[in-house]
C-alpha cells in the first residue's frame, strides 16, 4: 500500500511533495522518492523515513511540479533503486512516474520492451510503465522527438496494462503540467489557488485546501497551475464533482473511520483482490505462484506439509491443514513454533516446511524455521512485510500485499493469508491430480467473488454492531465450529479477548460435551458459525445442547437458511457462498463483533494493553 502524491503551483514543489509524503508516511515507508520538473527530470530517493529523503535534497531545489511516493514493497526489495519514481529515455530521461498498485502483467510487458531495447534498473512492475509510456511517445529507447502528446500515448499504454494503478507522471516535453490515471487503487485531487495538488488520499494536501474530487476508474487527468481537466476513458472531458472534506487530519489518516482495524477489516475488499491479483487465471484454470521455488516433479512427490505460526497466523495455518489433507490429499501437521522446537519432531522425507508470520519479525516463529531448515527442509514463507526477517532466512516468499497494518490485531493479514493457503492447497492438488483442471476454474471464479461478498458483510454491519452492544457487559463468550469453521472459531474468541479483554474461548463444537459445557451458564453468549456444509447439522445438535443450558446462541449462517431460526437467539448473515469459502465471511462478521465489543467497553482498539504488532522476544 505506497502512497502517492504530485504538486503543479507557483511555489518550490519540493517542500509541499515532502510535507505531503510525510502525512501518507502511515502508508508505508520502506522508501521513498520524488521528481521535480526544473530544468529537466530531477529524481532523488532514499531508503527509509521521508526524513532520509528531506535531507538528500539540495538545498533550493527549482521545478513548480512534481510527483512523489513513499513506498511500501510489493515487488522487490526496498532500496533506492527499486524506490519510485521511475524514470524512461536515455538522458536526458523524458518521463517520470510514481505508482501505487499492481501491474498484473508486468513480466510479458518486461520482456518484450527489453526485446526492443529498453534497460531496466529495478526489480519493480511499475518501472514497465515508464518504458510502456516512453514507447508510445518516442517509439524506441532513444527517441528523442515526441510522437504523441504525453495523454494520448498514456491512453495507449494503458490498453496495455492489466492490474490496478493510481499514477503520477511528467514529462519533460511538457513542463507545468501533472498527468494522473486512476485504475482499482486511490487517487484525489486537491483543488488550490493557482496550484492544484493530488494524493493517494485527501492527508496528502489536508492543510493545504479542502476541497477535492475523487478520481474515477479508467479516468486520467491534467493537472496545471490553472487548474484541472479530467477526461474519461475515450479522451472525452468529463466533469466531477468538487467535494468539501469536513474530516480533520486524524480522522483523514484512517479515511473517516474511527480506528484503524474498522478501517482495516473494510480494507479486506481490496486486500484480498491485491493477493489474488495476478495468481490466478479464470480462463485457464490456473494458480501461478511464480515467487515459490518448487517445480511440479517436487510438488508431486511431497509427502508432509508443516505450517508453523503463533496466533492468528496460527489459526490460517489450521484451516490450511485441513486445505492440504482434504484438498491436495497431502498429510499436514501445525505446530505453534515456541513449541515446535522444543519438542524434538520427527521429520521425515519430502516435507515442505510453510511458515506463517504477517510481520515476519515473530521471534518464536524465526527460531522455529532455523530448526526445520536444520533438517534440510525446503521452506515457504507467507509474510505481509518485504524485506523482514523470515524473507532473508526462509527458501520461497509468497507476500500477503495486503498493505500495512497499524491496528495490532490482524484482520486483513489474517484472511490475505488464508487466500495464500487456499492457492497453495488448490495448486498442489492441481498438480497431484487431486482436482479437476475444470473444478479449479470454478474454484477460480468463486474465490473472486469473496471481495464483493465481504462488501455485502460490511454493508449491513449495523446488526452486528447491535448485537455486539448487547452483550458487551458478558463476563464470558464462547465460540464454536466444526470442519472449516473451528479455526474461525478460534480467532473470533482471540479477537474479542485481545481488543475487548472480555474472557473469550474457542471450541470445536463437538468438544464442547467433552468439558466446556460445564462453564455455560444461564444467558453465557455462544457463537455459533453455522453456515451450510457437511457438518451443519450436527453443528444444529451443538446449538440445542447449549439451548438447553439456557445459553444465548448467537449464529452466524447463510442468508437464506430459515432452519437456523428455529434455535438461534441472534441470526449474523453471511451470503451464501458454499462451504469451502464460508471461513473468508464468518471471519469478518467475527471481526466486527469483537471491534463492537471493544468500542462498547471504551476499549484501547488500535493498542490494545499489554500487546505488540509484531513480538520479537521468544
Ligand atoms: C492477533 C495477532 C497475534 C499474531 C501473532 C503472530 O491479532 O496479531 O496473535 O498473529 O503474534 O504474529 P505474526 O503473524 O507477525 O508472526
Amino acid at each position: 500500500m505506497c502512497g502517492i502524491v504530485g504538486y503543479a503551483g507557483r511555489s518550490a514543489a519540493a517542500p509541499v511533495l515532502i510535507e505531503s509524503l510525510k502525512k501518507l508516511e502511515y502508508r508505508g515507508y520502506d522508501s521513498a522518492g520524488i521528481t521535480v520538473l526544473g530544468s529537466g527530470i530531477e529524481t532523488y530517493k532514499a531508503v527509509g523515513k521521508i526524513v532520509n529523503l528531506e535531507s538528500e535534497l539540495p538545498k533550493n531545489l527549482g521545478g513548480t511540479v512534481g510527483i512523489g511516493h513513499t513506498r511500501w514493497a510489493t515487488h522487490g526489495r526496498p532500496n533506492t533503486v527499486n524506490a519510485h519514481p521511475h524514470n524512461s529515455g536515455e538522458k536526458p530521461e523524458k518521463i517520470s512516474i510514481v505508482h501505487n498498485g499492481i501491474i498484473e502483467n508486468y513480466m510479458a510487458l518486461k520482456e518484450r520492451l527489453i526485446g526492443e531495447g529498453y534497460k531496466f534498473k529495478s526489480e519493480t512492475d511499475t518501472e514497465v510503465i515508464a518504458h510502456l509510456l516512453h514507447k508510445h511517445i518516442y517509439g524506441k529507447p532513444d527517441g528523442k522527438e515526441a510522437q504523441c502528446e504525453l495523454l494520448v500515448g498514456l491512453r495507449e499504454a494503458l490498453k496495455e496494462i492489466e492490474g490496478s494503478y493510481a499514477l503520477g507522471i511528467l514529462s519533460a516535453d511538457e513542463p507545468g503540467k501533472l498527468v494522473l490515471a486512476r485504475k482499482d487503487s486511490p487517487l484525489v485531487i486537491g483543488i488550490g489557488k493557482g496550484e492544484n495538488f493530488a494524493g493517494s488520499d485527501v492527508t496528502a494536501f489536508l492543510n493545504h485546501t479542502r476541497d477535492v474530487i475523487f478520481v474515477n476508474d479508467f479516468e486520467t487527468a491534467v493537472l496545471s497551475p490553472a487548474g484541472v481537466e479530467i477526461f474519461d476513458r475515450d479522451g472525452n472531458l468529463t466533469e466531477n464533482k468538487i467535494e468539501k472534506i469536513e474530516w480533520d487530519f486524524e480522522a483523514a489518516e484512517k479515511a473517516g473511520y474511527e480506528h484503524f482495524m474498522l478501517k482495516e477489516i473494510h480494507e479486506q475488499v481490496t486486500a484480498i483482490h491485491d493477493t489474488l491479483a495476478g495468481r490466478v487465471s479464470e480462463l485457464e484454470g490456473a494458480i501461478q505462484l511464480k515467487e515459490l521455488n518448487l517445480s511440479e516433479d517436487e510438488i508431486k512427490k511431497l509427502s508432509r506439509v508443516q505450517i508453523l505460526a503463533c496466533g492468528t497466523s496460527w489459526h490460517a495455518g489450521l484451516l490450511g491443514k485441513y486445505l492440504f489433507e482434504q484438498l491436495a490429499g497431502i498429510h499436514c501437521d501445525i505446530d505453534i513454533c515456541s513449541e515446535y522446537r522444543y519438542r524434538s519432531p520427527v521429520m521425515n522425507e519430502g516435507t515442505l516446511a510453510i511458515a506463517i508470520t504477517q510481520s515476519g519479525e515473530t521471534a518464536d516463529t524465526i527460531a522455529a524455521v532455523r530448526e526445520i531448515m536444520s533438517y534440510n527442509c525446503p521452506t515457504l514463507a507467507i509474510t505481509n512485510v518485504v524485506g523482514s526477517t523470515i524473507t532473508r532466512e526462509a527458501n520461497s516468499v509468497l507476500y500477503t500485499r495486503a498493505g500495512p497494518e497499524i491496528g495490532v490485531a490482524a484482520t486483513k493479514t489474517f484472511s490475505t493469508q488464508l487466500i495464500l493457503l487456499y492457492l497453495l492447497a488448490v495448486k498442489f492438488a492441481l498438480v497431484r491430480g487431486k482436482l479437476s483442471p475444470d473444478y479449479v476454474k470454478g474454484f477460480i471464479t468463486e474465490i473472486r467473488k469473496v471481495p464483493g461478498e465481504i462488501q455485502q458483510i460490511l454493508n449491513q454491519k449495523e446488526a452486528i454492531k447491535e448485537c455486539a452492544e448487547n452483550f458487551a457487559r458478558s463476563k464470558s463468550y464462547f465460540f464454536l465450529g466444526r470442519h472449516l469453521n473451528y479455526p474461525i472459531a478460534l480467532e473470533g474468541a482471540l479477537k474479542l479477548k485481545e481488543i475487548s479483554y472480555v474472557h473469550a474461548e474457542g471450541f470445536a463444537a463437538g468438544e464442547l460435551k467433552h468439558g466446556p459445557i460445564a462453564l455455560l451458564e444461564e444467558g453465557s453468549p455462544v457463537v455459533a458459525i453455522a453456515t451450510r456444509g457437511q457438518t451443519y447439522e450436527k453443528m444444529l445438535s451443538n446449538i440445542k445442547e447449549v439451548k438447553a443450558r439456557d445459553a444465548i446462541v448467537i449464529a452466524v449462517a447463510d442468508s437464506k437458511d430459515t432452519e437456523i431460526e428455529k434455535y438461534a437467539d441472534f441470526v449474523l448473515r453471511v451470503p451464501q457462498s458454499g462451504e469451502l469459502l464460508a471461513p473468508f465471511l464468518s471471519v469478518v462478521v467475527l471481526q466486527l463483533l469483537a471491534y463492537y465489543t471493544a468500542l462498547a467497553r471504551d476499549c484501547s482498539i488500535d493498542k490494545p494493553r499489554n500487546l505488540a504488532k509484531s513480538v520479537t522476544v521468544e
